[in-house]
C-alpha cells in the first residue's frame, strides 16, 4: 500500500480501453429506478401505518409484501447496482487492468436484474422465504449465489494482475467480495436447511449485520478512499489510521450479529460478546471518520462548491451519528426500552439512506456528467436534490428515534398497546412528509439526469452537423 497514492493519472485512450462507460451509466440508471420503486413501496407502507392505505383490500398490494419489496429493492436493487456501477469505474482505473471479461460484466448485469426483478415478483406473489433480509424466494438463492461468485471473479482478476503496491481501497474491495459471498451463503442456506430454532436466529442475526458490515460498509469506505483524495487532490491524511480502520472492521464486525437479538434465549455470553465488539467497532469507525476529516482539514470551503464532496461528507457525519447512536442502543440498558420500537426503524434509515445512499449519490453526481462530457444541466435542481434528501432523512430519523423512546417507556409502564399506537400516529404522519421530501429529492435528481442527457445528445448532434 502506498501512503501517497491518490490514483495514477491515466490517458483518455487508456480510460476508454479500461472502463465500459455505457455499463456504468446503465447500472446507475437501473439503481435509481429501483430506488424510486422502493421509495414508493415505503410510502405505501407509511400510509398503511396511518390507516390511509390507498390500495386496501388488494392481496397483491398487501403492506407486508410491499414492506419486503421496500427493503429488498433498496438493498439489492439500489445499493448493489450503485456499487457495481462505481466498481466498474474504480477498479480498472486503480489497477490499470480491465475486468476479467467485459462480456461477463454485461451477463452479470442482466442476471442481477433478473434476480432482483424475480425477487420482487416472488415477494409480491407471496413467496417470501421467512428470513429477515433473506426473503428472496428459495429458488432464486442459488442463482444469486452464483452471481456473487462471478462478480468476485470478474473484479478480483484485475486486482490480482495489477503491479505495484495495493492501495487501501483495494483491500476493502477484496475483503468485500469474499465476505459478501460467504455472508450470503451463510444467511440464506444455513437457517433454511441446516439449523433451526434459536441457532437459526443467531445465524440470521449474523447475516443481517454482516450484510451491512461486510458487504455495504467495505464497498462504501473503499470507494470513499478512492474518490475523496481524487476530488480533494491530496492523499488521505493518515495511512496508519486507514490500516486501523480496515483491520478493526475485519476483526470486530463479524462478532456482532447477535446484538439484533439481545434478551433472547441465545446464550448470554454470546450476547455480551456482541455488545462488547459492537462498542469496539464504534471506536474503530471513529478513527476512520477522523482520518477523512483530517484529509478535509484546511479545505472545508470545498463542501460548499463541490457537490460530490458535500454528499460524501454529509454521509460521513450521518455515519458518525449512526455509530454513536449504535454504541448506546446496543447496551442492555437501552435495549430494555428501545427493543422492537421505531427507534430501530429510524436507525435503519439513517444508516442506509443517510450514509451509503448519500455516498452512492455523490459518486453518481461526480461520474455522470463526466461520462456525458457535460456539466449538470441545472445547479438549482442539484441543490433541491441535496437539501430535500438530507433534511428529509434527518427529519425521518429524528422523528422515529424520539418516537421509539416514547413507545419503549409506554410499554415498560405496561400501558395498553393502543395507547402507544395512538400517540405514535402524529409521528407516523410526519414520517410520510419526510418520505415525500426524500422522494421529491430523487425526482429532482431524475429530472436533472434527463435534462443533462438530453443536452449532451443535442451537443453531439450539433458537433456532427
Ligand atoms: C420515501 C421514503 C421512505 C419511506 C416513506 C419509508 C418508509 C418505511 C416504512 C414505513 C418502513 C416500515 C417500518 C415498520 O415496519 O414499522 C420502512 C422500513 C425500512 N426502510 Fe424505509 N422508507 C423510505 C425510504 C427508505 C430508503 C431510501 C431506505 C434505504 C436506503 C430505506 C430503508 C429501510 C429499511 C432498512 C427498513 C427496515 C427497518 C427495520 O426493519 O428496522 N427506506 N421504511
Amino acid at each position: 500500500m502506498n501512503e501517497a497514492t491518490i490514483a495514477t493519472p491515466i490517458t483518455p485512450k487508456q480510460h476508454t480501453e479500461l472502463v465500459d462507460e455505457k455499463l456504468v451509466r446503465l447500472y446507475f440508471i437501473t439503481a435509481l429506478i429501483f430506488l424510486a420503486t422502493s421509495m414508493l413501496a415505503g410510502l405505501l407502507m407509511a400510509m398503511q401505518l396511518i390507516r390511509h392505505n390507498p390500495l386496501r383490500g388488494i392481496e397483491f398490494f398487501s403492506p407486508g409484501r410491499w414492506r419486503m419489496l421496500h427493503t429488498n429493492a433498496v438493498a439489492y436493487g439500489f445499493l448493489a447496482n450503485g456499487f457495481l456501477g462505481a466498481l466498474h469505474w474504480a477498479i480498472p482505473r486503480l489497477t490499470l487492468q480491465p475486468v476479467l471479461d467485459k462480456r461477463l460484466s454485461w451477463l452479470i448485469y442482466a442476471a442481477w436484474q433478473g434476480v432482483v426483478g424475480a425477487t420482487a415478483v416472488g415477494l409480491l406473489l407471496g413467496e417470501a422465504q421467512a428470513l429477515e433480509w433473506g426473503e428472496t424466494p428459495v429458488w432464486i438463492d442459488p442463482v444469486a449465489q452464483l452471481g456473487l461468485l462471478l462478480v468476485a471473479i470478474n473484479f478480483m482478476t484485475p486486482i490480482a494482475r495489477m503491479k505495484g503496491p495495493m492501495y487501501v481501497t483495494l483491500w476493502y474491495f477484496l475483503a468485500a467480495f469474499v465476505w459478501t459471498f460467504l455472508t450470503y451463503a451463510m444467511g440464506n442456506f444455513i437457517p433454511e436447511y441446516v439449523v433451526g430454532g434459536t441457532a437459526a436466529g443467531a445465524v440470521g442475526g449474523l447475516f443481517i449485520h454482516d450484510l451491512v458490515g461486510l458487504f455495504v460498509t467495505p464497498l462504501g469506505w473503499g470507494l470513499m478512499y478512492y474518490f475523496v483524495p481524487i476530488l480533494l487532490k491530496k492523499p488521505i491524511w493518515s495511512h496508519g489510521l486507514s490500516l486501523v480502520g480496515f483491520w478493526g472492521l475485519a476483526f470486530f464486525y463479524p462478532l456482532q450479529g447477535i446484538h439484533h437479538f439481545l434478551y433472547t434465549p441465545i446464550p448470554m455470553f454470546l450476547q455480551y460478546g456482541a455488545v462488547v465488539s459492537t462498542i469496539a467497532v464504534e471506536l474503530v469507525v471513529t478513527t476512520v471518520v477522523i482520518n477523512f476529516f483530517g484529509t478535509l482539514w484546511g479545505n472545508a470551503g470545498v463542501v460548499k462548491t463541490n457537490m460530490p464532496i458535500r454528499w460524501f461528507y454529509t454521509g460521513m457525519i450521518y455515519y458518525f451519528l449512526t455509530c454513536l447512536q449504535c454504541s448506546f442502543q446496543v447496551t442492555l440498558t437501552f435495549q430494555k426500552i428501545i427493543h422492537f420500537s421505531d427507534w430501530v426503524v429510524g436507525h435503519a434509515h439513517m444508516v442506509m439512506f443517510g450514509v451509503f445512499s448519500m455516498w452512492i449519490m455523490g459518486i453518481m453526481l461526480y461520474l455522470y456528467p463526466r461520462m456525458l462530457n457535460r456539466p449538470w444541466a441545472s445547479p438549482k435542481l442539484l441543490e433541491w436534490h441535496y437539501w430535500l434528501s438530507t433534511l428529509g432523512v434527518g427529519f425521518m430519523a429524528a422523528d422515529l428515534i424520539l418516537l421509539g423512546v416514547f413507545q419503549g417507556w409506554s410499554w415498560a409502564a405496561l400501558e395498553p398497546w393502543d395507547a402507544s399506537t395512538d400517540f405514535s400516529y402524529p409521528f407516523w404522519v410526519l414520517r410520510v412528509f419526510a418520505g415525500l421530501a426524500m422522494f421529491g429529492g430523487l425526482l429532482a435528481f431524475l429530472q436533472n439526469i434527463w435534462l443533462t442527457t438530453r443536452a449532451a445528445a443535442a451537443d453531439r448532434l450539433a458537433q456532427k452537423s
